[in-house]
């Protein structure tokens, strides 16, 4: 895994968006795009790259990790609108690229199946951005998922429910199913970034870069990713043990790309 430590929040985003910034310019990206609250650094990032620098994202398909089941695409909380609000809304990905399960399909099994191979006969994800829960889960792979888990409809634990209650006007309208991408899934991309920032994720952080692999961490599974970018703030690394071999080995990687090699 690379762990690079940023001081703020936006420098968080600024590093990620230049990964995500350099697959989507190489044209004809598919990239993986994530709800939460981490990614909208990135995503702040992302929009200015496409007004003021002129990035564009209208050869790219964009994929989501997740959606509730219950909550129709236009519903304020669906993780539909909440990406269309947070990213797609504000550059010039077409709407028709955006793909996302749809939480409230007849057959929700058949859903996630599509889902599923949308994300195949794209060619699969090519950068997939990723922000982690308390509980360690990505997507919403929760403790005990499978690490070669599919797409597929899954129960939220409470710890998610409760995390989550606070965009719901009523803690009990938030819904107890989902559709996730699975471990296995989200393992198949070509790079998995994934943000973090504050205090509250420290413990998942450490465990997920310093634990064992194990599904009670969802997250570990990435020790075993190729090409794993954890970019984390100072409180987010703050339970790191091995800070010290990171930063160095994050400043030989930006030595070696200023000299001309690539992330
Ligand atoms: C949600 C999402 C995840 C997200 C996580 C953390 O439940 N399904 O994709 O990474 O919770 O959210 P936040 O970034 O708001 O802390």
């Amino acid at each position: 895994m690379h762990i690079v430590v940023r001081e703020s929040d936006e420098e968080v985003g600024r590093y990620a968006a230049d990964v995500i910034a350099q697959i989507v310019r190489r044209g004809g990206a598919t990239i993986g795009l994530a709800t939460g609250s981490s990614p909208m650094s990135t995503y702040a990032e992302l929009i200015r790259l496409h007004k003021e620098e002129g990035l564009s994202f209208a050869d790219t398909q964009a994929f989501t990790l997740d959606e509730y089941v219950g909550l129709a695409p236009d519903h304020e909380q669906s993780y539909h609108k909440t990406i269309r609000d947070a990213i797609v809304d504000h550059i010039d990905l077409p709407l028709s690229h955006l793909n996302t399960p749809n939480g409230v399909a007849e057959n929700l099994v058949a859903e996630a199946e599509r889902h599923e191979s949308n994300i195949r006969k794209a060619g699969g994800v090519d950068v997939q951005l990723l922000g982690i829960g308390n509980n360690g889960h990505i997507g919403f792979n929760e403790p005990s998922s499978s690490l070669a888990s599919r797409t597929r409809v899954e129960s939220l634990t409470q710890s998610t429910i409760d995390a989550n209650a606070r965009f719901f006007e009523n803690p009990d309208d938030v819904p107890r199913l989902c559709i996730t991408q699975g471990l296995g899934t989200i393992m198949e991309c070509g790079v998995a970034l994934l943000v973090a920032q504050g205090e509250s994720k420290a413990d998942a952080i450490a465990a997920m870069v310093e634990g064992p692999v194990t599904a009670s961490c969802p997250a570990s599974v990435l020790q075993f990713h190729p090409h794993a970018i954890v970019v984390v703030d100072e409180a987010a690394a703050s339970k790191l043990k091995d800070r010290a071999y990171y930063d160095l080995a994050q400043a030989n990687r930006e030595r070696l790309i200023a000299n001309g090699g690539t992330l």
